[in-house]
């Protein structure tokens, strides 16, 4: 099938989270199952170097803001064709992919990602230009919402139409006043369409306009349905509830693969296990950790009210009385970051904290944790929990969303440690019963190598998706 992603994000050429290394993994299974797959990106800068971009096509001035390029280069590391959109006065800025230096979001991300969209929407109907017409458009997120949104106002032969939802929390809502800038008839801003409480909602447009929808998981599929998880598009999502699909993520098991990992000292598998040792010391000695063989809790996270941090923190000072280590890797509030250096501060030798970015050494505390925690308030579905468990850490997760359906607790016969409750003291219990199992050697590595053995890949996801695409093809 002929497949064009529109993302913001993308391993391999720009990550802030999971949803880059979904983009990369899904597009890559794709590609190898045979799929005609593009990715649309941003030409953020840095971007046409990391892919090898050379210039494919002069777009004019899609919005009126600009003239923009398309260039064409790869996803480092994989075969699959990227699409980058060449805008330099909305994309080449200093600062993240949606947050400037200052760490506040562009005053003009209505543009930026309603160019994303537009130039999606062009593409996908640009036969004639690119000598290439998907069968389907898939968007992820707000960012790319406006292809779906766009092509079903032009009317019209199109594709079929997919947006993703992989954080229903970041919606895109803007003032209305943005609405005659974004390259959508001023009748989409209604209740019917891409208006919410007053805003102008790009997810919104994608989910109303888009032949299906999908998220990340199955129970969040379920969660976004009630009041509880909708942020406020629950009626909506109720309404379309028979277009709406749960998929759960994949992983991409060649990038995270802990026999060949280069990020890591000691290369392991299930009949190495006891190469972990080798990786926990190294991950000691990276940290400034007491190199024992106390047991050492890892987390991996953005800082953020989404993913419970400030449950871990209330916890902690209780677990600390006994023999424990943590290590933490994250970046994010303000706030959470400088609780975590105080923390460091009063444990020197206990509490490792690197606040920051850095995919190798998220490897690495994968590789040499014994445990993961991802004590998330909600999760669409979370990647960490599985990388932890292919690299025989074992997960300790609220149970909720995405997490609820990767890990079963020990108690069930499963390789985790879950809880309910939003609340340090049920986090704090799940971990005690982490540890006191961890006291038991034996019992402890069967459970490790019940974690590994399980399989994550993104096959399945990718069937589920195309099945999908024939829905949403058989629609227009
Ligand atoms: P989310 O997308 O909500 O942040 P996920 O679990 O889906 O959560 O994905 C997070 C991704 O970002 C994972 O690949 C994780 O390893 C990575 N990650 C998060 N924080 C950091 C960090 N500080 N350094 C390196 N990688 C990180
Ligand atoms: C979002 C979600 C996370 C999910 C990721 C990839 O960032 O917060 O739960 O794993 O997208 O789909």
């Amino acid at each position: 099938m002929r497949i064009l992603h529109v993302a913001s994000e993308a391993t391999g050429l720009v990550k802030t989270g999971g949803l880059a290394d979904v983009v990369t993994g899904l597009t890559r299974a794709q590609h190898d199952a045979g799929d005609d797959v593009r990715v649309l990106l941003p030409a953020y800068p840095g971007c046409a170097q990391r892919a090898d971009a050379t210039v494919s096509h002069a777009l004019g001035d899609p919005l009126g803001f600009g003239p923009a390029r398309l260039l064409e280069g790869r996803i480092p590391g994989t075969s699959t064709p990227a699409w980058l959109v060449d805008a330099p006065s909305l994309y080449a800025r200093d600062g993240g992919p949606y947050v400037g230096s200052d760490g506040h979001p562009y005053a003009d991300n209505h543009l930026r990602f309603a160019l994303l969209g537009r130039v999606g929407a062009i593409l996908a109907t640009a036969g004639p230009l690119l000598g290439w017409e998907p069968e389907v458009v898939h968007a992820h997120d707000w960012q790319a919402a406006l292809a779906p949104a766009t092509l079903r106002w032009w009317g019209g032969a199109r594709p079929g139409t997919v947006t993703t939802i992989h954080n229903l929390r970041f919606q895109g809502r803007f003032d209305p006043a943005v609405v005659p800038e974004v390259g959508l008839p001023v009748e989409a801003y209604a209740v019917e369409g891409a208006e919410a409480y007053g805003s102008f909602c790009f997810l919104k447009a994608g989910l109303v306009y888009s032949d299906r929808i999908t998220t990340v998981s199955p129970t969040y599929a379920e969660e976004i349905q009630s009041e509880l998880g909708g942020e406020g598009l629950h009626g909506l999502l109720r309404h379309r509830k028979d277009a709406l699909h749960g998929i759960l993520n994949g992983i991409d098991e060649s990038a995270w693969n802990p026999s060949d990992d280069p990020a890591i000292e000691a290369p392991f598998d299930a009949q190495r296990l006891t190469r972990r040792a080798t990786n926990k010391r190294a991950l000691q000695r990276e940290l400034g950790l007491e190199p024992t063989d106390a047991p050492l809790l890892g987390v991996v996270s953005r800082l953020s009210d989404q993913k419970g941090i400030d449950l871990l923190l209330g916890a902690l000072p209780r677990l600390l009385q006994a023999p424990l280590q943590v290590a933490v890797l994250g970046s994010g509030d303000p706030g959470l970051e400088s609780t975590l250096r105080d923390l460091a501060r009063a444990h020197p030798r206990r509490v490792g904290v690197f606040i920051g970015y850095d995919e190798g050494l998220s490897h690495r505390v994968f590789a040499g944790a014994d445990m993961m925690c991802v004590p998330s308030r909600f999760e669409p579905c979370g990647l960490t929990q599985m990388y932890a468990m292919r690299y025989g850490a074992l997960p300790v997760v609220r149970f909720t969303g995405g997490l609820a359906d990767t890990v079963r607790d020990v108690s069930a016969g499963g390789c985790g440690f879950t809880f309910e409750d939003i609340d340090a003291g049920a986090l704090g219990h799940a971990i005690e019963r982490a540890l006191h199992l961890y006291a038991d050697r034996d019992a402890w590595t069967r459970l490790q190598l019940q974690a590994m053995r399980r399989s994550f890949g993104w096959d399945d996801a990718a069937k589920r998706y195309a099945e999908v695409y024939a829905a949403a093809t058989a629609s227009t």
